[in-house]
């Protein structure tokens, strides 16, 4: 949620700003705005929209600075207007600043700087903050010399309650740049005589591989050549250099229309990845390298819940099917940010399990942290390397899905299905699941990348359903046992790219409400797939047509369901339960895509959102 990137170094920082800013994008798309030092002048450039209005003010301007500060923004606080957009400068012209996070005691520190003869030009909280350090530069900053703009920006942070990711910029010391964080994430990237700043290291990684994920209270100096790292303390800390593992050409759209559609597409790739030496050597389990818990005392978990947001909260409904029948392991699947206000009741036999594809998603993180102080311990699994929840967590599992620029989550959830359908495998076979039943759940894991490619292939057939109810605008989802998160999903999807009202609903419960919505305008989308209760979800199929309701449904090849009553069916192969929501997923989120597509909105960037949301 908004994207940060800041450069000191020897090249022209205008270039690699708006480059960074690109690849942020996806983390806000509101307005956009970049400062850099041209000589000892500060210039500041803001615009109003996607970034490509910030590219057409920027792009002809001849500047050669090479330090210089870029944001994405999306809002928090005011509107989107320019003079809310990033950069902030302070009204004495000193300091510049891009913010991430929310200084929630904004208001008091407002009143205190006009006191001090301080004026404001935006509703931001983020002007507060630039202001504030501009205060302390002033102040106290003299006597500190060398260090002045670093104390400066350390002294203000001591008094700011709420979270901040931050790169600042001081006129009077052009090649320096100080970073700081807390709860909203920094990454400081180290290349050759220069530096970088990024709320995502995906922000800079086609440039230097050397990155240093920043801590919560922690500082960065750097003047391009040389970086230091301090905490609020004052304290200088040695830095964890590590080398990303990341390819910057992942991040591309490589020829698809959509980082969304290349996302989907992606599937049987990040499947294979999520899978990839998990497997024991017998073929009857799954294990992994990072649980840093023993075999005995995970046979002594009583009770998993399951904290998540959005999408990965689909997930871990669904893994309570998974951990339910595999494991026999009961599971509560809660709302992080429900979780983390509430005193739920758990035991010393209870584990905590969050899943969060950026590892960033602040509601995750502070229920992780409210767990791990209540003693508990916290498993996670994400697909942010480095991230904050995979930093703070007790153990975990990496995704490995690659970078998922498209705001709506797509690849990262079925990765997500396929580990906990492994979770749930070894907790299983830890208790009492069979040998042959363990080589069986294998098998059938290892064979889903291949059924996703099966799927995709439908592509094209899915188009043309998408195209006749492209017009519609409402549409039910409706799925059974662990379909029916997936029907949650498909209409969170729909309603995220196309701006279709969609409801998602247990295809039981829609005779006690949700029917009302059926017109021949408001087709009903089915997970009809389940072998299980298929009969059940066949009556409810003829109680939808019966009201003049269209059917579209996610069918097994080979079922017996009658064609007639389903207008248009997309298959999937035939496969065992557990594979079902992953491939059952698949045509809901190509679905998706293309009725955003064809209704003319921008799939990647849906309006109002932003990928991982750093703020409550
Ligand atoms: C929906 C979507 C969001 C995220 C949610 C959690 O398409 O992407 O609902 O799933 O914001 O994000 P993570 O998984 O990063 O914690």
């Amino acid at each position: 949620m908004c994207g940060i990137i800041g450069y000191a170094g020897k090249h022209g920082a205008k270039d690699i700003l708006l480059d960074g800013l690109k690849r942020l994008e996806y983390r806000g798309y509101d307005s956009a705005g970049v400062a850099l030092f041209e000589g000892n002048e500060l210039r500041t450039i803001r615009a109003v929209g996607t970034l490509d209005a910030l590219v057409r003010k920027v792009g002809p301007l001849d500047l050669k600075g090479t330090v210089g500060i870029g944001h994405t923004r999306w809002a928090t606080h005011g509107g989107i207007t320019e003079d809310n957009a990033h950069p902030h400068r302070s009204s004495d012209g000193k300091i510049s600043l891009v913010h991430n996070g929310v200084v929630e005691n904004f208001a008091a520190i407002r009143t205190f700087l006009l006191s001090q003869g301080y004026q404001f030009s935006s509703e931001t909280d983020s002007e507060v903050l630039a202001n504030l350090i501009a205060y302390h530069y002033q102040r106290d900053g003299k006597s500190r010399g060398k260090n002045r703009f670093l104390e400066s920006v350390r002294r203000a942070l001591l008094h700011v309650q709420g979270t901040y990711g931050i790169a600042a910029l001081c006129l009077e010391r052009p090649q320096e740049m100080v970073g700081a964080r807390n709860s909203s994430p920094l990454v400081l990237g180290i290349g050759d005589g220069e530096c970088y700043l990024s709320s995502d290291a995906g922000g800079f990684a086609a440039r230097t591989k050397d990155v240093v994920f920043l801590s919560d209270g922690e500082l960065v100096w750097t003047n391009g050549a040389e970086f230091s790292l301090t905490n609020l303390g004052q304290e200088r800390l040695v830095a964890k250099r590590q080398e990303l593992n990341w390819d910057p050409i992942a991040g591309e759209r490589n020829g698809y229309s959509h980082f969304m559609l290349k996302e989907i597409f992606e599937q049987p790739q990040a499947l294979e990845n999520a899978m990839r030496g998990r497997f024991s050597s017998d073929g009857s389990t799954a294990h992994f390298g990072g649980l840093a818990m023993t075999p005995r005392e995970l046979r002594q978990v009583e009770r998993i819940v399951l904290c998540a947001c959005g999408t990965a909260y689909y997930a871990c409904l669904t893994a309570e099917y998974f951990i339910e029948t595999m494991a026999r392991i009961p599971v509560e699947v809660e709302y992080a940010s429900e979780f983390r206000y509430r005193n739920a009741p758990m035991d010393r036999h209870t584990l905590v399990l969050v899943v969060s594809q950026s590892g960033e998603t602040l509601d995750t993180l502070e229920a992780m942290r409210e767990a791990r102080r209540k003693g508990f311990r916290v498993l996670a699994i994400t697909n942010g390397i480095g991230s904050s929840i995979a930093r703070e967590a007790d153990g975990g599992i990496y995704q490995h899905a690659g970078p998922e620029i498209g705001v709506a989550a797509t690849k990262s959830f079925t990765s997500q299905l396929c580990i906990l359908a492994m979770l749930a495998l070894y907790l299983g076979r830890l208790r009492d699941m069979s040998f042959d039943e363990g080589v069986q759940i294998v098998e059938v894991l290892k064979a889903i990348p291949a059924q996703a490619m099966e799927v995709l292939l439908q592509n094209e057939a899915i188009l043309h359903i998408a195209e006749r109810h492209s017009r519609c605008r409402d549409m039910l989802f409706l799925g059974r046992q662990a379909l029916f998160p997936i029907a949650l999903e498909g209409a969170l999807k729909l309603k995220e790219v196309s701006y279709v009202h969609a409801e998602g609903h247990a295809a039981a419960e829609m005779k006690h409400g949700p029917i009302a919505l059926i017109t021949p305008d408001c087709p009903a989308f089915f997970l009809a797939c389940d072998d299980f209760i298929l009969g059940k979800t066949v009556s409810n199929i003829h109680e939808i047509r019966a009201r003049g309701g269209t059917i579209i449904a996610v069918v097994t090849r080979g079922s017996n369901i009658p064609n007639e009553i389903v207008d248009d069916p997309i298959w999937i192969p035939r496969a065992h339960a557990v594979a079902k929501p992953i491939l059952a997923t698949i045509p809901l989120q190509l679905f998706a895509c293309h009725m955003g597509i064809l209704r003319g909105c921008d799939v990647d960037k849906p309006r109002n959102l932003a990928k991982s949301v750093t703020v409550e």
